[in-house]
């Protein structure tokens, strides 16, 4: 009898704890966020500024916030904090939500690619 309930009462404990952390996750697969990312890489890279400011630690800091990269007035002006949801609005067309930004890239139409992107872009901290 012992025996038996153990392992339910495992299981239980298991989903108790992964709960949290999922619902933390944006509704993404990082892993294919990942190859979604190589169209951003001909003018970002997460971790150094290049044609655009980098990646890492992105989700959670306001927009124009990393040192040392020269942002549009527009960007600066925005008032944005990147976050899963400002992402998605700004990554399906990035001229229309912050008209005059210096980031001329189409967007991505398709949802669940952006939310691929996001889950990655997550997961991405600054390794300085
Ligand atoms: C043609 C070059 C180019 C491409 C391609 C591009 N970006 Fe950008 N990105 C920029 C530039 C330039 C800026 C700075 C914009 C400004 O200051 O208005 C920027 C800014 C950003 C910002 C705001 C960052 C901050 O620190 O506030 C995000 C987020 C972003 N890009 C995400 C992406 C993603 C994700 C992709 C790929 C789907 C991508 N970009 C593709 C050039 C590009």
């Amino acid at each position: 009898m012992k025996g038996s309930l153990w392992l339910p009462a495992a299981g239980l404990l298991c989903l108790l704890f992964a709960l949290p952390s999922l619902r933390a996750e944006p509704a993404g697969d990082p892993r294919r966020g990942e190859q979604v990312y190589s169209r951003c890489m001909g003018c970002h890279s997460l971790q150094v500024n290049r044609t655009g400011p980098r990646h890492c630690g992105l989700v959670g800091r306001p927009a124009a916030s990393v040192p040392g990269f020269n942002y549009s007035a527009a960007m600066r002006k925005s008032g944005l904090v990147w976050d899963i949801n400002t992402l998605d609005a700004f990554l399906a067309a990035p001229l229309k939500q912050v008209p005059g930004t210096t980031m001329t890239y189409a967007g991505i139409t398709d949802p669940q690619q952006r939310r691929d992107l996001i889950a990655w872009l997550a997961r991405v901290q600054c390794e300085q």
